[in-house]
Formats: C-alpha cells, structure tokens, sequence
C-alpha cells in the first residue's frame, strides 16, 4: 500500500501543494505554507460511522432514469430570509451566512430557528461564541423567553458531530465556523486547515442525515469570509450580510444558491427587538437632504427582483502628487475605468484631484448600472453644482464612452416615478416606447453617450 502522502497547506488563502515551498503557489504568501496530512485512506476515517457511511455506492443511471425529485423546504416564517433561501431552508442543504463582527447573524438565525423550533421542527443551536446565558439573554431580548430552541455551548467538531447523530435535528446552526476545531489535525483552531476540515466533516454529516446546517462566518476587514474562500464552494448557499452597522437597514445577499436565485436581497431593519424584514425597501437607502447638494447622485439598482434607490455620492478634492482615488460599496478599479473615460469622452478631468465615491447606507453595488450615476456625482461635485431636484440616472459606460441599457430599466423607471422623482438621464435603449401612466411626472432624458449625458445636465442648471 501506498504511504499517505503529506500536503502542505497555505494559512492564508487555504491552497494545498504536493511539496513545501517557500511561496504558496496560490495566492503568493510567503512562508505560510504548513505540513498536514492528506486525507487518510478509505476505511482509516478518524471520524467512525458519521464519515463511513458516506461512501456513495449508487449505479450509474442515465439522467432520464433519475427521478428528478424538488427539494423539501422548510420556511422559516421570515419572509425576507425566505425569499433569499429561494423559499426555506431545504433538507440536507448548507448555507453559509456571512458579514461583519456586530451585524446581525446571531440575532437572525436565533429569530429563525425558533420559528422553525415553533413550527414543530427538532432544531439544535451550538454557540461557539457565547455562553449559554448570553444566547438566552439575547432571546428574551428578542422576546422569546420562551424559546424552547436547545442550545449546546460546544467548539469540539467530534462532540457537536455526536450531538448532530444522537439527536437527528431538522436544522441545526453552527455559531460560528471559525471557533470549532477538530483535535485530530494538528494545525491550530482558527486555523484555514481546521475551519476547512470542520466545514467539510458538517457539510457531509448535513447531506447523510437530512439535516440542514447553517454555518456563520466572520468576514475579515478586506470583504472575504476570514481565511476559507474555499468553504464558499463547499456548501449549497452563500449568504452575506451587509450594511452599515451604524444605520439600522441591514441587506441580505444571496450570492451562490444551489436552490433558488443569487442576487436575490432581504432587507432588514435592526430594532429593539431583533431584525424585522422590510419588504418596500426601495427609498430606505436615500439620505434626506433639505436641497440638492453638489456631488450626490441617485441611481435605481435592480439586483434580485425589487428594485432598489440608491444614493451615490461623490467628493472630489484637489490632492496631491499621487491623489488618491477611494470608494465604498463600489468596485476601485471600475472607478479609475471611470474617471479615464470621463476625460477622454467629456473632457472632464481629474488627474490632479482626489476622488472619493461612496453608496450610502453600506451597500454595495456591483452592477455596472451605476456607472452613469458614479460619472455624474463627481462631475458635479467638481462643478460644486449640484443635480436638479429629483433627479435619477442609471446606465453601464463603456470604454468607448457609449451609454449601455441596464437589464429592465422600464421596471426601474416605474419605481423612480413612483416615489416622486421628476428628471431621469437613461440609456436610449432603456426608454419607454409608448405613453405610458406609470411614468408620469418623470420627465426621460434618453442618452447615448456620455458626453450627451453631460450635455443634458448642464442644459438643466
Ligand atoms: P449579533 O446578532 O450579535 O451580531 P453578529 O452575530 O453578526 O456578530 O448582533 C449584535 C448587534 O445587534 C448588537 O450591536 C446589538 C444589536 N441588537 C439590537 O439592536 N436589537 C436586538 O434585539 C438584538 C438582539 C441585538
Ligand atoms: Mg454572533
């Protein structure tokens, strides 16, 4: 037989290699790369009947052969979490919830699984954090003083592992991924190799027994859950968290559903007494000013299926040799894209000048969609004149300096004219065909380039 083969794995980004090398491979870290065993060989697991019946044994079938059986979901009563799920958690399924330290995770899977526990599924909650008393503190904060959700205090893979087999829940919650270890592996708790190896042992255990886990995990400052990107492909949903911990809106982004739609989003408001979906969201991300100020734009998102108004603001300032160009919730790179087509095309220039953009209220915004409203926040933050009163602009730019629709900009349009916006710069291809009462009020500025953008919005100072 062959020996088992050693497998160097790196502590920063989780990549495995066959040898030891000074620099990892995979991401480039320097002596991060540490010695732990591979896998053992079938009929060695460590981990007795939980991983030995996990064998697959079935035949070979052709698809048509297979019964193509939809999945048993189980909602959670709370709708926005619901409809981020794709409907319920489903049996057997993983789910990762991600976001910031202070957010919200535990608040909203306490609220969801004793509705779950309510509803008359067996559930199990394994705090890793806290203490029992602080999660029952938590609870009758929540109202729910009596919760008869079981909570086991436990960061020990082999202990909660026995539990998840002895007590066969329907869901069970993990508080969070990063504090279990596993005292087989040598690496240290916390550690890329053990939240990896913990993870793939619970998300083995979820798809024999039929239980659904749910697994929380921290993300670190640079937006990546701390250490295992690598867990994001191991389980069937990945959710984040976002939002500003000082508002009170919280976003739940569904970013990998094996069972539903991605960019689906729930919204949240954190109250006194835990988190309560909103389900109008539209208008909660807008700051209220008195007047139009310069260097503020409004865009309509369309991530998921409701549309979202967005204020997007920019400052740009006089730097100095090498200024610096910042943003929050929007992608770095596409904003230099931005500024270089912005004086190539309309000739407006910000090579002197630092630029900082931000989406308010903590969200982010990955589609393109925003780049014209981006465009027109820092122009006229460089103008120190502001947008007319009401104003909207949604549109992807293109290096060429065109204007490209954005995906149901009609559905945009109607939300825009529905709370009360009165001027929108569009995309030509976005605009209306017909004469249509849902738009009223909203006087449409179609464009088709940037330049033409600009155009129009000095045309209404
Ligand atoms: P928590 O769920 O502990 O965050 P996470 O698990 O993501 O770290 O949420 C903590 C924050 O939420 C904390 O700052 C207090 C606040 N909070 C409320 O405002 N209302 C509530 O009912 C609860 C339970 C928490
Ligand atoms: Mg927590």
């Amino acid at each position: 037989m062959a020996k088992d083969k050693s497998i160097f794995t790196c502590t920063e980004c989780g990549g495995t290699s066959a040898r030891w090398m000074g620099k990892c491979p995979s991401c480039n870290a320097w002596n991060t790369l540490i010695e732990g065993s591979a896998e053992p060989a079938a009929g060695k697991n460590r981990f007795g009947s939980v991983h030995a019946s996990l064998a697959p044994t079935s035949d070979v079938l052709p698809l048509s052969q297979i019964e193509a059986a939809d999945f048993e979901r189980h909602p959670t009563g709370i709708d926005e979490l619901d409809r981020v799920l794709g409907g319920g958690m489903v049996e057997g399924g993983v789910v990762l919830i991600g976001g910031d330290p202070g957010i919200g995770k535990s608040t909203l899977l306490l609220q969801a699984v004793d509705a779950l526990q309510r509803s008359g599924m067996n559930t199990l909650y394994v705090t890793g954090e806290e203490s029992g008393a602080q999660v029952a503190m938590r609870s009758r904060r929540l109202g729910l003083p009596d919760s008869q959700v079981p909570v086991l205090p436990e960061i020990q893979l082999e202990k909660i592992l026995h539990t998840l087999q002895s007590r066969q829940p329907g869901i069970a919650i993990i508080d969070s991924i990063q504090t279990v270890y596993s005292d087989q592996l040598t690496s240290a708790p916390g550690s890329v190799a053990q939240v990896r190896e913990c993870a793939a042992h619970l998300t083995r255990t979820a798809k024999s027994t039929g239980t659904t886990i749910v697994l929380v995990g921290h993300v670190t400052k640079e937006g990546a859950l701390a250490g295992p990107r690598v867990l994001e492909h191991m389980v069937d949903t990945v959710l984040y968290f976002e939002g500003d911990t000082h508002s009170n809106f919280r976003l739940i982004r569904a970013i990998k559903n094996r069972f539903g739609a991605v960019n689906e989003i729930g919204v949240f408001a954190m109250t006194e007494k835990g988190l309560k979906g909103v389900s109008n969201p539209s208008a909660i991300f807008l700051s209220q000013h008195a007047e139009p100020v310069p260097g503020s734009c409004v865009m309509v998102t369309l991530e998921g299926t409701r549309p979202l108004l967005v204020e997007i603001q920019a400052l740009v300032d006089s730097g100095g040799p090498s200024p610096r160009r910042l943003s929050v919730g929007l992608d770095r790179d596409r904003l230099a894209m931005l500024l270089a087509v912005l004086h190539r095309h309309a000739g407006v220039a910000c090579m002197d000048q630092d630029v900082f953009v931000n989406a308010v209220g903590g969200v982010r915004i990955s589609e393109p969609a925003a780049d014209l409203a981006v465009m027109l926040a820092i122009t006229s933050s460089l103008r120190g004149k502001p947008l007319p009163k009401g104003f909207i602009a949604f549109g992807e730019v293109g290096l060429a300096g065109e204007v490209r629709p954005a995906p149901r900009g009609q559905d945009r349009l109607k939300e825009a004219a529905k709370l009360g916006f009165k001027v929108a710069v569009v995309p030509k291809a976005n605009t209306p065909k017909k004469n249509d009462k849902a738009f009223e009020g909203l006087t449409i500025y179609p464009v088709d380039r940037i330049e033409e953008a600009m155009q129009v919005v000095r045309g209404l100072d």
